[in-house]
């Protein structure tokens, strides 16, 4: 589906004005406004490589894939799912049951498969793995938007101070070591679930291994470009085996 230039930035505009409706002075609000405009242009990106058809729905897609994110942070004041709501759900709800599309959307109409689209992918954007039985256009739709989040999450984590993503001193992440399931998880190519994250560092190597899970080689050229993994695995430990464990991810990591 094709959306025009003066339909984006009207969406944009009334993006805007809700994420305005929040605490702006917080940083969490801002990290959350500018993660969305930067998903939304990386999912139309990618989008326009494997599905170009779909490219404006892509982009969409990263618009509103966050929005339960504001809401969150007012209620809950963390974006940890854990100790809050699982925030993919949360906004999908906030859309499609609360209404809130339409007032992002402003009179501008999508058919029902491309709001079941749109739902179908902002609910799977945060899931460990896709679920079974997804149609084709399904599949590419959230492997479109999972993909630019994670592209984005890496510049998130390779520009904000650790210390302030993972709320831990700077005296906890240099000392630390990786745990062993989680190195194995690197060496295996995939991504770390969150039960087998212990000591600090492994909330690194765990954003590291996302790349991993990456569906498109044009998602992996946009990593290497960007250069925010290798910032990440350049992270200057005082832990000697964590200091060896992240020179051999750096040598044996290939985009
Ligand atoms: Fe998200």
């Amino acid at each position: 589906m094709i959306i025009t230039k003066e339909q984006k930035e009207q969406i944009s505009r009334a993006f805007s004005q809700y994420a305005e409706g929040y605490d702006m002075t917080d940083p969490k609000i801002r990290l959350k406004a500018e993660h969305t405009y930067k998903v939304a242009a990386l999912a139309q990106r990618i989008a326009e490589a494997v599905d170009p058809e779909n490219a404006g729905m892509a982009w969409l897609s990263g618009m509103l894939h966050d929005i339960g994110r504001f809401e969150q942070v007012r209620r809950y004041h963390t974006f940890i799912d854990a100790d809050s709501v699982n925030h993919a759900e949360f906004g999908a709800d906030l859309l499609f049951q609360n209404h809130l599309i339409d007032m992002l959307l402003k009179g501008f109409t999508l058919s029902d498969s491309d709001l079941r689209l749109l739902e179908r992918s902002i609910r799977c954007h945060n899931m460990y793995r896709l679920p079974e039985g997804l149609s084709d256009r399904e599949t590419s739709s959230c492997q479109i938007l999972r993909d630019a989040d994670k592209i984005d999450i890496l510049r998130v984590i390779g520009d904000t101070p650790l210390e302030d993503i993972y709320g831990l001193s700077t005296e906890k992440l240099r000392t630390a070591p990786v745990s062993e399931e989680v190195k194995s998880c690197f060496c295996k190519k995939t991504s770390v679930l969150r039960s087998l994250k212990r000591t600090p560092i492994d909330h690194l190597v765990g954003h590291i291994c996302l790349i991993f899970d990456l569906a498109y080689p044009v998602s992996r050229e946009i990593i290497a470009e960007q250069g925010y993994l290798l910032r990440l695995l350049s992270f200057p430990s005082d832990n000697p085996d964590t200091r060896a464990w992240f020179e051999y991810m750096r040598s044996h990591i290939t985009l």
